[in-house]
């Protein structure tokens, strides 16, 4: 059985120690906070440490998913894998393309693999869409409009929205494309206080041809928006992210296909454990979470310049 260890048990690390103890691979806890490695040590009946270094000596683990703020993922992802490590690293990978450069050499060099937490690739209506853009049965594939909206939450800013959020869709629309995008054109500002990042980002990505994304992310609109619509020649597939719902329109019909509601987390760390356990790269790369890394700090530098970002 694959031995896994969550370090950071926060708002979103919860979730990842409350899986892998689905799963049957949770091995041990870490957390800086001594009352929470406390607390989830205690419910969760693994051993709970607030020192990565203490954890990595004592525990037989083949693997690490990093849920600690961005900040903070290059030293933990680092240290992981220098100690034989494969590693889950919750988005962003890191605050920097250099910073994520360097963590692809670590991984390369420790003969182990990192992946990034995009999470919506095992969406299941998002695994649905990847098929149908597979099978091209709706024709060419034309535009990606993804609207990623809610007002700020009390958990960690440590990062402006481009990196935190918009991050998910960049990844789902090269994912959805099958290539990255070509130019970047991004308008970002910060409207509402604490004003030290951006929360809000409207950025547009061309691909090849003529295929489009457009991705609307905010930390203002009060109630939570989470959708998508991907425009092709021969229709239209809208995707509610949260309620699952996809609705495919050609011509005047609409089609709602009914799937059973599965938990993203569990199919993307059951992935991750089949990975390691297989010994083999998963869903979602390094490289890929370079690649985003890449189009976001060409968002922040076209919203700057005011100008495209050409990446080739
Ligand atoms: N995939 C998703 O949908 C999703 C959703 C929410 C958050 N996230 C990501 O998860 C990560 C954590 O976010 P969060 O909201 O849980 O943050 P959080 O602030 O709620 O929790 C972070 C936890 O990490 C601990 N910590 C900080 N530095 C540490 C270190 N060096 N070693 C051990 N513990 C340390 C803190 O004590 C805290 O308990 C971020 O990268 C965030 O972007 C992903």
């Amino acid at each position: 059985m694959v031995r896994v260890g969550v370090v950071g048990t926060g708002g979103w690390g919860k979730n990842h120690v409350r899986v892998f103890n689905e799963l049957h691979c949770l091995a041990a806890v870490c957390d800086m906070d001594q009352a929470r490695a406390d607390t989830f040590s205690k419910n969760y009946h693994v051993p709970g440490y607030t020192s990565l270094e203490a954890m990595l000596k004592k525990e037989n683990l083949d693997a690490i998913t990093v849920c600690t703020p961005a900040t903070t993922h290059f030293q933990v992802a680092t240290q992981a894998l220098t100690a034989g490590m494969h590693v889950f690293i919750e988005k962003p990978m890191s605050t920097s393309m250099k910073d994520g450069e360097m963590l692809i050499e670590a991984a390369k060099s420790a003969n182990r693999f990192i992946t990034v937490g995009f999470i919506e690739r095992f969406n299941p209506p998002i695994t649905a869409l990847k098929h149908m853009f597979s099978e091209g049965k709706l024709g060419e594939p034309i535009l990606l409009e993804f609207h990623r909206e809610n007002r700020r939450g009390l958990g960690i800013s440590d990062v402006g929205i481009v990196k935190d959020a918009s991050v998910h869709d960049i990844d789902t629309a090269c994912w959805l494309f099958g290539e990255a995008p070509k130019v970047v054109y991004a308008r970002v500002g910060a409207a509402l206080a604490p004003l030290e990042h951006e929360d809000f980002a409207t950025i547009m990505l061309g691909f090849s041809g003529q295929k489009t994304a457009f991705l609307v992310t905010n930390w203002i609109t009060p109630n939570r928006v989470r959708t998508m619509s991907a425009v092709f020649s021969g229709g239209v597939v809208d995707v509610d992210f949260v309620t699952q719902q996809t609705s495919i329109h050609e011509g005047a019909t609409t089609t709602v296909p009914t799937r059973p509601f599965q938990e993203p987390l569990m199919l993307e760390l059951k992935g991750f454990v089949d990975a390691v356990g297989e010994k083999r790269q998963p869903l979602v790369t390094g490289k890929d979470g370079l690649n985003v890394m890449r189009v976001a700090e060409a968002a922040l530098a076209s919203s700057t310049s005011g100008t495209p970002v050409y990446l080739e």
